[in-house]
């Protein structure tokens, strides 16, 4: 089984590049299947749940190849109409292609997809759009199956704003006859570049980023070359670890302006941060006092995901600051692990309250799920002593070559095989 040992790390120093987004990915791979030609992504991480997805495209019918950071889809093939149970399992985005194959083929199903086990995650929105659009759904235990004869554009009012529900609205009206309205809507910028990939293979499709999108479904679409937006939960990460271990960082391949609520509150711990339009310096030599209390929001508010790594880099402060989780009623299994090192921190429902300790020590961590698991990564880099952290597959599920960037800024980490006890 694999494991990350990690030594209280040096202060950093040197250069990351920031990979495209996991959460843009995902969906834009999800949506090849409409094309009706192949596409080629740029700027695609090489992640786990990538790996996943191009799994999945591959057992529908869809050829791919990866060249480096550039994957080739080819969807022509594309005859499957399922997911197969175990990849559906493998993550939460999986539900991403019920809506492009039912735009697609008419038909879709998925067992219940997978994903962190932060909280309970429905997908009724996702579904109350598809019915919307005139198909007809059925739900067992553990199966979704999607139908429609025809698809025909409606106005739908998500009761939540969504990320997936708004991605697999728009999936399937592209494939509908006339104009959907998506009221409600995320507006996260991950919707922005799957609506920019869509409209780059010939979609008709305005308002995307805001919570009002419409669609004017039926118009063909071909495959096109498009680049994936930059990773901002990986270019929190990469910050937050350079707050938590002081030094010097520069993020290349980045956009400061998605990253704006998390530089906030690094600026306000002390940390100095200059920006050009696609990289970010950050520069922590001085102590770390404790930011504002944070509260996760949709965007543009604080992103849920790049919580638990801005807690982790504020283990250390002078002072106390507290955390409020307001997307995910099961984000914090990772702050009971985060105990084991000597940190304070008290949870109060869906607060946790943080009183700096100027030491940690190492202790033996569980990684449950992604984020949580870079934020006991960037709590080991602050311990004194050699900590180990396993579960290491759910970091690889979000995050690529993490190991070697955070290695050649001088972090002492390494992954190493532990033999399973009898
Ligand atoms: C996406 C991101 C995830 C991020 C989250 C919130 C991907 C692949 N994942 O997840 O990293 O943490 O957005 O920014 O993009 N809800 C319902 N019913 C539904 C759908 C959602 O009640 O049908 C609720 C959820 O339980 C949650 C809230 O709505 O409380 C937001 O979830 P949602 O935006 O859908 O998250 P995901 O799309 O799963």
């Amino acid at each position: 089984m694999p494991a990350l040992l990690v030594s209280k790390s040096p202060p950093l120093s040197g250069e990351v590049t920031i990979h495209g987004a996991k959460n843009s990915v995902l969906p834009i791979l999800a949506a090849t299947l409409l094309c009706r030609t192949p596409c080629v992504l740029h700027n695609c991480p090489d992640i786990l749940d990538v790996t996943h997805a191009l799994a999945i495209l591959r057992s529908l019918g869809c050829a791919s190849e990866r060249r480096g950071a550039s994957v080739y889809i080819d969807p022509r093939g594309c005859a499957g109409r399922s997911v197969p149970p175990e990849l559906a399992a493998s993550m939460r985005a999986s539900s991403l292609f019920l809506g492009a194959l039912l735009a697609g083929c008419g038909e879709a199903s998925l067992s219940l997809p997978g994903g962190c086990p932060i909280g309970a995650r429905p997908v009724d929105y996702h579904l109350l759009a598809f019915r919307a659009l005139g198909a007809e759904v059925a739900q067992t235990d553990d199966t979704i199956s999607c139908r429609a004869q025809k698809l025909t554009g409606a106005n739908i009012t998500l009761p939540g704003p969504s990320v997936g529900a708004t991605e697999n609205a728009m999936l399937a009206a592209t494939g509908a006859d006339g104009v959907t309205v998506i009221e409600n809507a995320a507006c996260e910028p991950e919707i922005a570049d799957l609506a920019g990939f869509l409209i780059a293979c010939g979609a008709k499709i305005t308002g995307a980023g805001t919570s009002h999108i419409s669609v004017e479904g039926g118009h063909p679409l071909t495959g096109a070359t498009y680049t994936i937006l930059p990773d901002r939960i990986e270019t929190a990460t990469f910050l937050c670890a350079c707050a938590a271990c002081g030094g010097e960082l520069t993020l290349r391949r980045t956009d400061a302006r998605l990253a704006e609520p998390v530089l906030g509150s690094l600026a306000e711990s002390g940390c100095r941060i200059s920006c050009t339009h696609d990289t970010i310096q950050i520069c922590r030599n001085g102590p770390l006092t404790a930011c504002r209390p944070v509260v996760s929001r949709p965007y543009p508010g604080f992103p849920t995901d790049a919580m638990p790594v801005l807690l982790a880099a504020q283990l250390r402060v002078q002072g106390q600051t507290a955390f409020t989780e307001t997307i995910f009623e099961n984000r914090f299994g990772y702050v009971r692990e985060l105990g084991k090192l000597g940190v304070q921190l008290r949870q109060d429902g869906s607060t946790v309250r943080l009183n700096g300790t100027p030491r940690l020590h190492a202790a033996q961590l569980f990684a449950e799920d992604l984020r949580g698991g870079a934020a006991l990564l960037l709590a080991a880099m602050q311990a004194e002593g050699e900590s180990t952290i396993f579960g290491v597959k759910h970091i690889k599920r979000g995050y690529d070559t993490l190991e070697t960037a955070l290695q050649s800024a001088g972090a002492r980490l390494k992954t190493v095989e532990i033999p399973k006890k009898m």
